[in-house]
C-alpha cells in the first residue's frame, strides 16, 4: 500500500472552479476578452500568472507592461478572495471527509500538493486547518505544475519517497506533474481519461478500493 496520499486541492477536495471562472470572466470583461469553461479548463492546476499568460491569448489590446500584468492578476485575486467567503464547512463533502477519515484511520499520511496561494485560506474554510499531515503549495513552490515540485516538496514533508506516494489529481497539469516526480497518479473528472494517470476513479471514495487493493 501507499504510506503517503497526496490530494490536489483545487477540483479534488473543493470546487473552486467556479469561483476562479467569476473573478477571471470580470478581468476578461474588463479587457474586452472572450472567456469561457473551455480556457477556464486549461487553468486547472495552472498557477496565477500562468492563467493569466493563458487569458491573454484572447487579448489584442495594447500590449500590457509586467507591472499591469501583476496588477491585473492581483486584481483577479482580490475577487476571487472575496468569492471564497461564500465558503464554509458544509462545501466539504461527506464523501471527502468519510474517505479521508478511513484512508487515516488504516495509518495512511496526507498530504495537500497544491498550485494555490489560497491554500491555507480555503482549509480554514473547510475546517480542515491542521487536518493534514503536510501542507505543500503555492506558497513554497517557484514552479507550478506540469513541474514536480509541489508533489516533490509534499513527499518530502511526510519523509517519504514518491515511490510510496500516491497523488490525486483532478487536471492534466497534475498528472503530469505526478509521473514526472516518479509518483502513481489517481484520476478524478477530466483527469480520469487522461492516458498517464495510473488509476482512473470515478468518485473520489473508490481511492479506499484502490487502497484496500494494494
Ligand atoms: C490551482 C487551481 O489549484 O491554483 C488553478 O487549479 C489556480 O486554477 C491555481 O490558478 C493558483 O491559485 P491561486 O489561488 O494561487 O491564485
Ligand atoms: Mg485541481
Ligand atoms: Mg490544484
Amino acid at each position: 500500500n501507499y504510506q503517503g496520499i497526496i490530494f490536489d486541492l483545487d477540483g479534488v477536495i473543493c470546487h473552486t472552479d467556479r469561483y476562479h471562472f467569476l473573478a477571471w470572466k470580470q478581468i476578461a470583461d474588463q479587457l474586452g476578452i472572450n472567456f469561457d469553461d473551455r480556457i477556464n479548463d486549461r487553468m486547472r492546476g495552472v498557477s496565477r500568472m500562468d492563467s493569466l499568460e493563458i487569458l491573454l491569448e484572447e487579448y489584442h489590446g495594447e500590449p500590457l507592461t509586467a507591472a499591469q500584468k501583476v496588477a491585473l492578476a492581483e486584481k483577479k485575486n482580490q475577487l476571487y478572495v472575496g468569492l471564497l467567503q461564500n465558503m464554509g464547512e458544509a462545501d466539504l463533502s461527506e464523501e471527502v471527509r468519510k474517505t479521508m477519515d478511513t484512508l487515516r484511520s488504516r495509518g495512511r499520511k496526507l498530504a495537500i500538493g497544491s498550485s494555490s496561494k489560497n491554500t491555507k485560506l480555503i482549509l480554514k474554510r473547510l475546517g480542515l486547518t491542521g487536518y493534514f499531515d503536510a501542507v505543500s503549495d503555492g506558497t513554497n513552490i517557484t514552479r507550478s505544475k506540469p513541474d514536480p515540485e509541489v508533489f516533490l516538496c509534499a513527499a518530502q514533508y511526510l519523509g517519504l519517497c514518491p515511490g510510496k506516494c500516491l497523488v490525486v489529481e483532478d487536471a492534466k497539469a497534475g498528472i503530469l506533474a505526478a509521473k514526472a516526480g516518479g509518483f502513481d497518479s489517481a484520476g478524478l473528472g477530466e483527469a480520469a481519461a487522461f492516458a498517464f494517470v495510473t488509476y482512473p476513479l470515478q468518485s473520489f471514495s473508490d481511492l479506499l478500493k484502490l487502497d484496500g487493493n494494494r
